[in-house]
């Protein structure tokens, strides 16, 4: 769900009742708004940093209630270290901060002073700020009905929820106009927070397709083709996956025509949306098998994405394809052993049902090669356990054909915070997914699991595309607390790739 509170832009002298937020810089160096309270309050503040030994470091606060000579039923000073080397991802995480200290206790609004001891703040720093707030305010409560009924009922006075954040700059209206993106990407992200949040059985492969359907209202075209139409198309890798299931397989493909005619050819980005993997009839272990919920991760960046660049009116022409299948074993499951041919002809033996992602992308590639011949073209994937062994849970797995596109997506990783670590491919990892049966065999075997799935992967690039596929089964769910998110699902890489497409792909 996302933030219910609203949230908007004042000037400084703007009044202040509620919680108040200012802060301080390393020292402690008052900012001018912390001063004027300091003044008003009679040395109230100055005092209470000076017993708690409060320097003005990051993370640090002093907390007041019901300080006296104020309007406001609590004062926070919040350090910031030294806000002049602060980059774009330093103000996100530090709204995520302080959006976490609001409970809504004190009062249904907070009022932050967002100001530096030196100088202005540039809008689009503002701007991130308040994006980092509204990100950390994310909580999927959809089915905790006793938190539903209690807010349902509740009096004015016991609502502990917080209604307003109200940002107090030097420029409301520029940050106002910068927020009006930062807004979209929110939201982008919460839908993809939600779908991976989402238990399987509510949210199935034509679920999720209608939630991609849904799109449609902001402009994008969107196109569920159903089994008929990929057994037409050849899909038989995608198909094999769900064919154990009594789900049908669904791939819906999502087009946003922002950059027009002489925008080109369309950036793609493709995504596993495998809505349960229980590891087919190779199945998984039960401890921890509910994860495998969050195995269309890939598929939900790919929707959040497209929804923010169509929401924020981007000049680019991108696509979105994702692949929609459950991976259940049944009487008509596939088996070890068998052999299918994908939509590129190109014949795989499956060893292991439970590597299954990578033949659903499989098709989805190809399929988005043959029909938008894309400028680039990006995967997003849950897929491989091994990638958390290699990279833990703070950077997601690179893997790329292109050296300007690992530029570009590391150097938006940075900025996002959304990280990536480029890890190799090459003719010898290829070596090992060789079969003796068929053209090619869906597991690589003990030691290198990610890069031999990748490998598998580029199988189905063809010469000359640009290519990446971001192995994000560390960073996309059951995801560490930060300070912008607490949920299990993250939403991990529309950040990442709408800041890449602001940067390379839009017309000016
Ligand atoms: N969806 C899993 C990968 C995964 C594991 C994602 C844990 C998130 C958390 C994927 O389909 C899978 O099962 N991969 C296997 C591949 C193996 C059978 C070659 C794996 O990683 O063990
Ligand atoms: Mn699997
Ligand atoms: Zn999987």
């Amino acid at each position: 769900m996302s933030d219910q509170t609203a949230l908007s832009f004042a000037s400084r002298s703007a009044p202040a009742d509620g919680v108040v937020v200012v802060f301080a810089e390393e020292g402690p160096k008052l900012t001018p708004s912390a001063q004027d309270l300091d003044k008003k309050s009679k040395g109230l503040l100055s005092r209470a940093a000076e017993i708690t030994g409060f320097k003005g470091k990051k993370d640090s606060i002093v907390d007041l209630l019901a300080p006296q000579g104020l309007k406001s039923v609590r004062l926070v000073l919040a350090g910031t270290d030294k806000t002049a080397s602060y980059g774009p991802e330093d103000w996100l995480n530090l709204g995520g901060s302080i959006r976490g200290l609001l409970t809504g206790k004190e009062g249904p609004t907070a009022h932050v002073f967002l100001e530096t001891a030196h100088g202005e703040i540039a809008a689009a720093d503002v701007a991130n700020f308040a994006l980092g707030a509204l990100l950390r305010g994310y909580k999927f409560k959809k089915y905790k009905t006793k938190a539903r009924k209690k807010n349902g009922a509740a009096s004015e006075t016991n609502d502990r929820t917080l209604k307003k954040i109200i940002i107090h700059c030097a420029d409301p209206k520029a940050a106002a106009q910068a927020f009006v993106a930062s807004r979209a990407i929110a939201d982008g992200v919460t839908l993809a927070r939600d779908l991976v949040n989402e238990p399987a059985n509510v949210l199935g492969p034509a679920e999720f397709a209608a939630r991609a359907k849904q799109l449609t209202k902001l402009g994008v075209q969107v196109e569920v083709l159903g089994e008929k139409a990929l057994q037409k198309l050849g899909m038989n890798a995608l198909l094999a996956v769900g064919q154990g299931s009594d789900k049908p397989s669904h791939v819906a493909v999502m087009q946003w025509r922002g950059g027009g005619p002489k925008g080109g050819e369309p950036i793609v980005f493709v995504g596993k949306g495998v809505t349960f993997d229980t590891g087919g009839i190779s199945l998984k272990p039960a401890a921890g098998m509910e994860d495998m919920k969050g195995d269309m991760a890939g598929a939900a960046c790919v929707v959040g994405l497209m929804q923010a660049l169509a929401d924020r009116k981007a000049k680019v022409n991108a696509v979105g394809i994702i692949g929609l299948v459950e991976n259940m074993p049944s009487g008509r499951a596939q088996r070890p052993g068998d052999v299918v041919t994908a939509m590129s002809g190109q014949t795989i033996e499956v060893l292991n049902t439970d590597a299954e992602g990578r033949m659903v992308l499989a098709d989805c590639l190809w399929y988005a090669q043959e029909r938008f011949k894309p400028k680039a073209l990006i995967n997003l994937a849950t897929l491989t356990g091994a990638v958390m062994v290699a990279l833990g849970k703070e950077h997601a797995g690179l893997f790329t054909n292109s050296d300007e596109l690992a530029e570009r997506l590391t150097a938006a990783g940075n900025v996002t915070g959304e990280r990536l670590w480029r890890l190799p491919l090459g003719p010898k990892y290829d070596k090992m997914i060789e079969s003796k049966v068929a053209d090619i065999k869906n597991t690589g075997g003990k030691w290198g699991g990610s890069i031999s799935a990748a490998q598998f992967l580029q199988r189905f690039v063809k010469e000359g595309t640009p290519w990446a596929h971001l192995d994000i089964a560390g960073t996309a769910m059951s995801s560490v607390d930060s300070e912008i998110n607490r949920s299990w699902g993250s939403g991990f890489g529309v950040r990442l790739l709408d800041r890449l497409v602001s940067d390379h792909y839009e017309r000016r």
